[in-house]
């Protein structure tokens, strides 16, 4: 159907003014006088709507009713205040698809959680087409930087055999279930798809490795599956990853790796998306511009794991989870850091080795790994990185001490065999990246079909 995108009329009024211009999209709001009726219509393209001016002469005029999808030709114009308008005569208006006066959507100003219970509608409200814009905005922005920084764009299984984090939350994938009439699991599995246990992947990383020690620099960008029973605003069942990985850099490069990135990207939406922007600003969190606008122009601090338990003893505050040096950092804790002590974007270093993955570097100390966290405020977490450790016999070591099945790393075993350099990298949540940028509290309205514990449609 030919037609005119609402957003380019919008961006390059004159280019259409005195033209005959054909949209189509779905009715916002419809009023109707004697001679005249306003009909603003919105297609997706742009937060703005453009208003339809019927002057109903002798024609016969059908009110288009809020949520009908309709074609209108008529003439751009210039309307109040610089905008553009078309005029058009109830000939112009063709109606494409009813809509009954049950729609959900008829009346402005739901909550956020109503409309979670309609994902399949909600993309249709300002809020959501300016969150899925940012979306789309920043995934361009996050494959630009990496694209024109001699990265690899490599896809990384999503059906694996081992679990990267190694912390237990692999959904798995079989297509038998298990029955009494296996002796063992051993026996359940080798009978099943892939004649060994499997599951879905919660990270691209161990593949992503072999990739970097390959071409030296890649970057995955695709879903991760974490079944932990996490029903917080800030855990997905289902995320997007983006983990760069690359070949001689030590942990103070990754840091460097994920500042830069994340200037870049947001820096680009900044200059892509001011629309969007300034309605969260206005609707959502109020001075998104400007902290967005101050992340990027200054350093990220940086302090390391004991420090920060340190802060947190000294800081007097009333934590729920208990702090002391050992302890796994809680959101409440990771956003007393960002929000009150250093009021922006923090790197925090070198945490116990107990509490972090087994691939993560081993410092000299013997009891921290050069494991970096980004945290940020509003969210807390949004990267999880680290140096990996290159050395075979430290990295065995450190398998064996967590019971490890180590037949089910052999090919990542040979990458410390076989020419082993210095390498780390980072694993950035797309989701909670969009919530840091829009000021969005909750996950569930940044992903367009959101899986979370107890939760599928
Ligand atoms: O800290 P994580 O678990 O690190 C890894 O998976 C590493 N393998 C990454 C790497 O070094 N290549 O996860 C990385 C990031 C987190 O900081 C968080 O932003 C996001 O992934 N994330 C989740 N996002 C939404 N829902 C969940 N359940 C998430 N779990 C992790």
């Amino acid at each position: 159907m030919k037609h005119t995108d609402i957003k380019d009329i919008i961006t390059d009024a004159a280019s259409y003014i005195g033209k005959e211009t054909t949209v189509c999209g779905w009715v916002r709001t419809s009023r109707n006088s004697k001679s005249v009726a306003f009909v603003e219509v919105n297609d997706g393209t742009s937060l703005k709507n453009i208003q339809v001016v019927v002057e109903k002469g002798e024609g016969d005029y059908k009110e288009p009713r809020v949520g009908m999808s309709v074609k209108v030709v008529g003439t751009a114009v210039e309307g109040r205040n610089g905008t553009v308008e078309l005029n058009t005569t109830p000939a112009g208006i063709e109606i494409l698809g009813d809509c009954p006066t049950d729609y959900p959507l008829q009346k402005k100003g739901h909550t956020l959680e109503f409309l979670r219970s309609m994902p399949h509608l909600r993309g249709r409200t300002n809020t959501f087409n300016a969150v899925f814009r940012v979306r789309s905005v920043l995934a361009q922005a996050i494959h630009a930087y990496f694209q024109s920084h001699n990265y690899v764009y490599v896809n990384t299984p999503l059906i694996t055999g081992s679990d990267c984090e190694g912390a237990g939350e692999m959904f798995q994938v079989t297509t038998i279930g298990y029955n009494t009439e296996y002796k063992s699991e051993e026996e359940y599995y080798a009978n099943d798809f892939f004649g060994k246990k499997a599951g879905l992947s919660v990270s691209g990383q161990l593949e992503g490795e072999m990739g970097a020690t390959a071409f030296g620099k890649i970057y995955t960008f695709g879903p991760s599956f974490r079944a932990e029973n996490s029903n917080t605003p800030k855990h997905l069942a289902e995320f997007w990853h983006i983990e760069p990985e690359v070949a001689f850099m030590e942990l103070d490069d990754v840091i460097e790796l994920a500042e830069d990135m994340l200037k870049y990207v947001i820096g680009d939406l900044l200059k892509k998306c001011p629309d969007e922007i300034d309605f969260f600003d206005a609707h959502f969190e109020k001075g998104l511009k400007a902290r967005l606008e101050e992340l990027i122009s200054h350093d990220f601090a940086r302090v390391t794991y004991t420090e920060a338990i340190k802060l947190l003893q000294e800081s007097g505050e009333d934590f729920v989870y208990p702090v002391e040096w050992g302890c796994d950092l809680q959101t409440e804790h990771e956003r007393y850091i960002s929000e009150k002590v250093f009021k922006k974007a923090v790197f925090v270093t070198d945490y116990p080795k107990e509490i972090k993955s087994f691939y993560m570097k081993q410092n000299p100390d013997g009891k921290t790994v050069a494991a970096v966290d980004l945290l940020v405020p509003g969210v807390g977490e949004i990267i999880g990185g680290s140096e990996r450790e290159a050395d075979l016999g430290k990295l065995l070591h450190a398998m064996e001490e967590r019971g490890m099945n180590l037949d089910l790393y052999s090919d990542y075993l040979d990458l410390r065999k076989y020419g082993s350099v210095p390498h780390g990298g980072f694993g950035l949540g797309f989701e909670r990246l969009i919530m840091y940028t829009t000021g969005m509290a909750n996950i569930r309205d940044v992903i367009l079909f959101p899986r979370t514990v107890g939760s599928i449609r």
